[in-house]
C-alpha cells in the first residue's frame, strides 16, 4: 500500500480508536497531518484544546510558534509531518500516562514506518522517551543521534519555550542549526547507502543509540 493509503487508514483507526479512556469527553482524535513523503517527522506529546477542536496537530500558539520555527529554516508544515504520541486529548492538558502512551504507540510505529522519514525530531520529553528512554532533555536537546537507521533529534517542546524566555531561544538556535545539519548528513548517509533501511532490532548487531560526531 502507498504511503498515504496507509497514513489514511491510521489515521481513520485514530478517529475511532477506543484503545484506553481518553477518547472520552474529546472532539476529535487527532493522527497527526503533512507529506507522506516528508523527509522530517515531528512528534509532540498529544493534542491540547485547540488541536481537539480541530483534529489537527499544533494549531494553537505552540503551533505558531512551530511554524515559525519551520519557516526559519525554510520549510513549510506542508512537506513535514506532524504528529503526537497520544492522539487524543488528555484531560485538562494533563501528561499522558504510560498506559496511554503503550495504547498509541502502535499508531505512531505504523506512522514513521509509512513515511520512513531521514529525520525525527521529537519535542519534548514523551516524545524524547520513545527513542531515549533514560535521557534527560537538558543534556541531549539540539544533537542528532542514529536510532534504527534514522536522524533522531531531540527539542524542548515549543510551548515550553513559550513559558521561559531562555528556553525560546534555545529551541530557535536548536531548530536552525541542527536539523539543517541533520538533514544534510541524512543525505549524506543516504548516498552511502547507510540510511531509510532500519534494522529490526532483534537481528541487530550494530551499538546501542550513539551520538553522531559532528554535531
Ligand atoms: N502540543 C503537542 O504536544 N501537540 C500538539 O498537537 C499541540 C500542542
Amino acid at each position: 500500500m502507498a504511503a498515504e493509503e496507509l497514513l489514511k487508514c491510521i489515521a481513520e483507526e485514530v478517529e475511532a480508536c477506543k484503545k484506553c479512556a481518553l477518547y472520552r469527553g474529546t472532539s476529535h482524535g487527532v493522527p497527526g497531518e503533512g507529506s507522506a513523503q516528508a523527509e522530517v517527522m515531528f512528534i509532540g506529546e498529544g493534542p491540547g484544546y485547540h488541536e481537539d477542536r480541530q483534529g489537527r496537530p499544533f494549531v494553537g500558539p505552540a503551533g505558531a510558534f512551530l511554524n515559525e520555527l519551520l519557516a526559519s529554516i525554510g520549510l513549510d508544515r506542508s512537506t513535514v509531518f506532524i504528529t503526537n504520541v497520544v492522539k487524543h486529548r488528555p484531560p485538562d492538558n494533563r501528561d499522558p500516562l504510560p498506559e496511554e502512551i503503550a495504547a498509541c504507540s502502535d499508531y505512531l510505529a505504523r506512522q514513521i514506518e509509512a513515511i520512513n522519514p531521514k529525520v525525527i525530531v521529537t519535542l519534548g520529553r514523551f516524545s524524547m522517551a520513545r527513542f531515549f528512554p533514560t535521557a534527560r532533555i537538558g543534556q541531549i536537546h539540539g544533537q542528532a543521534k542514529m536510532v534504527d537507521g534514522r536522524l533522531v533529534v531531540c527539542m524542548y517542546h515549543p510551548a515550553a519555550a513559550l513559558h521561559k524566555a531562555e528556553l525560546k531561544q534555545t529551541v530557535v538556535d536548536d531548530f536552525k542549526r541542527a536539523i539543517p545539519a541533520a538533514l544534510a548528513e541524512a543525505e549524506r548517509l543516504t548516498a552511502a547507502g547507510k540510511l531509510g533501511t532500519p534494522k529490526k532490532q532483534d537481528d541487530d548487531d550494530t551499538p546501542p543509540p550513539q551520538q553522531l560526531s559532528l554535531f
